[in-house]
């Protein structure tokens, strides 16, 4: 059987954007790992799921595609293995069905999700916002609040990537939310710091984008 090694796993994601790129895959193997040992999770599967999981790239349907990838290379793996991996990797998108059934698929779930929060959240938000030709920043969060309106995530898919769309946008749309959205206790706890730290960040940045402070 092949070997899923960082490795041998680094050369599958040549062609990631910065915000998809191996490093993201590292950090939320290493995150994915912690918390299986934490809430008694199979390692193996979480792993393995963990260093394939964004595989097929970052379009909208990169689960399902990054899940039919990892059938391929694990083919010669026992059947029940490939799909538990299966479905931690096709249950990995926090807005998109499906949900994670399996202690396995909620480690990578909240891994994920940990990776989008805190200073690496930020610093993810603003290189892809970079990368669309987004502006730093443009309205303080209450006057973002009352533009996005009740249906943030009909927002975010009307809006996200634009160049009027910025990081702060997307703090409110998706990020300010995804700390209360963990299955896991011990990714909650992880979690708790890393949403205080983002939403304080947020908060200066109003202060010093409108040259106070
Ligand atoms: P996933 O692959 O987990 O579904 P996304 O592709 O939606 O996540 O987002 C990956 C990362 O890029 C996240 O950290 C997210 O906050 C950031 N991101 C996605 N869309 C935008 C956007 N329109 N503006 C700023 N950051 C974004
Ligand atoms: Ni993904």
């Amino acid at each position: 059987m092949l070997t899923i090694s960082p490795d041998f796993v680094r050369t599958l994601y040549e062609s990631a954007d910065a915000a998809h790129a191996f490093d993201h895959v590292l950090r939320v193997t290493r995150l994915a790992v912690h918390i299986a040992e934490a809430e008694g999770a199979n390692v193996e599967i979480v792993r393995v799921a963990a260093l394939l999981h964004d595989v097929a790239g970052s379009r909208h349907d990169h689960h399902l595609a990054s899940a039919r990838m990892a059938r391929e290379l694990l083919a010669e793996a026992p059947p029940t293995f490939v799909d538990a991996v299966a479905h931690c990797i096709e249950a990995h998108r926090f807005s998109q069905p499906p949900e994670p059934l399996t202690p396995e698929a909620k480690c990578l779930n909240d891994a994920d999700k940990l990776d989008a929060i805190g200073a690496v959240g930020v610093a993810r938000a603003f290189a892809f916002a970079g990368a669309h030709g987004g502006r730093l920043w443009t309205h303080p969060l209450s006057e973002l609040d009352q533009l996005i309106g009740p249906d943030r995530e009909a927002y975010r898919r009307a809006h996200g990537g634009t160049q009027d769309y910025t990081p702060s946008h997307e703090f409110l749309c998706k990020l300010a939310g995804l700390a209360d959205a963990m299955y896991t206790a011990t990714a909650r706890e992880i979690a708790r710091e890393r949403h205080d730290f983002m939403k304080a960040f947020f908060h200066r940045l109003d202060a010093e984008a409108q040259g106070l402070r």
